[in-house]
């Protein structure tokens, strides 16, 4: 007998068979599922066998906890101890979207594999009615970590995910390419001082966050890189593909600086731009272009683009830097992670 997560077939289920999907997820096998960020990779929250194969098949680190998928707030309230002042309002306001909020968890609710042994657990509700649908025929919460190899970009189509994890899991719920392109905003909410603080930058942004319900800090981590970390998940190493990343700032000038230096250096050069970049910067072995030059359309396109250069013969991506305000805050955030830093302006040392 095949044991479960070892060469499946990984079938690809539509609109139509999401009772099917939902039932596999409900006996234990793991079916990715879109949202309105990224793919997740779904399991069972309460199967620990189950959550165990995400970690697995995933190549992940044990310690990062997982995030809860729910199809609706009364979902969460069985696991929960109880609710901070803020709660109502955040949920009326940013749920379903792309907002993951952190509680405080009843004791033995989840087991520690979900919460990776902290007294709390993250919980998200999805902007998809596919998957909304998928969980509440499955009648379970769902974990769902990105539906990526751990390290890679993560999925924003079924077929990235499929490029990842083909053979490993049950199946894959399509619902095309997704809208925002990078994971939610995770706001803890269990701090002492009973300030919400940003976890990790999404398309919910801490000014649309205040102007609900007042003060919100960020994680210090997420201003200094360098600290050491203060919340699991954020010392691993993300969204890196193979190929070294540069950041671009400063436009079309600054572009064709970077070729040029990459070209008298004999390396091949891939871009990740906006059309106008595209067409007017000097010419380079490969392009991904996000289209309009907006942060919108970059953060859309971000995960594809790194996936889809990384995948031709180049030696190095230049990618194009967007102002660190609004959802710019989530897309440098991503962006820097992909490029370990490394940005380049007007007049950058090209040597
Ligand atoms: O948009 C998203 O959030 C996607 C889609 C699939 O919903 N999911 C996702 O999950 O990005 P994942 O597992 O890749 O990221 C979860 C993040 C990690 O950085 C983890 O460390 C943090 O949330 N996290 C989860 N539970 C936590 C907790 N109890 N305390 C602090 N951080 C937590
Ligand atoms: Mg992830």
């Amino acid at each position: 007998m095949k044991k479960r997560g070892e060469n499946v077939e990984t079938k690809l289920f539509t609109v139509d068979e999401i009772d099917q999907a939902a039932n596999l997820l409900r006996q234990g096998e793991l079916i990715a599922f879109p949202t309105e960020t990224v793919y997740g990779l779904g399991a069972n929250a309460l199967d620990e066998s189950a959550v165990k194969q995400v970690y697995a098949v995933k190549g992940r680190p044990s310690d990062n906890p997982l995030i809860v998928h729910v199809s609706d707030f009364e979902m969460v309230k069985e696991y929960v101890t109880d609710f901070p002042k803020q709660t109502a309002a955040l949920v009326s306001a940013f749920w379903p979207g792309p907002l993951t909020m952190i509680f405080n968890v009843k004791p033995a609710a989840f087991s520690k594999t979900v919460t990776g042994g902290l007294q709390t657990v993250a919980f998200r509700m999805p902007n998809n009615q596919q998957t909304i649908d998928l969980i509440k025929k499955a009648g379970v919460p769902i974990v769902g970590p990105s539906a990526n190899t751990s390290g890679k970009p993560s999925p924003t189509t079924a077929d990235h995910v499929y490029h990842d994890l083909e053979g490993k899991i049950a199946g894959i719920l399509d619902d095309g390419p997704t809208q925002i392109g990078v994971e939610s905003t995770v706001l803890d909410l269990t701090s002492s001082d009973g300030v919400p603080v940003i976890l990790r930058p999404g398309a919910v942004t801490k000014e649309q966050l205040e102007a609900v319900i007042g003060q919100v800090a960020v994680d210090q981590h997420l201003i200094s890189e360098s600290e050491a970390p203060k919340a699991p998940g954020m010392k691993y190493k993300h969204y890196s593909p193979d190929v070294p990343v540069w950041i671009i700032e400063g436009g079309l000038e600054v572009f064709d600086q970077a070729i040029d230096w990459a070209f008298k250096n004999h390396k091949k050069v891939g871009l990740f731009a906006d059309d106008q970049i595209i067409v007017e910067t000097k010419k380079v072995n490969e392009t991904f272009s996000f289209g309009q030059p907006s942060v919108e359309s970059a953060t859309k396109w971000l995960f594809a683009g790194l996936r889809a250069l990384d995948e031709t013969e180049i030696d190095v991506i230049f990618a194009q830097g967007f102002p660190e305000t609004g959802l710019g805050i989530a897309y440098m955030n991503r962006l820097k992670k992909a490029a370990n830093q490394k940005i380049l302006k007007k007049d950058s040392i090209f040597e």
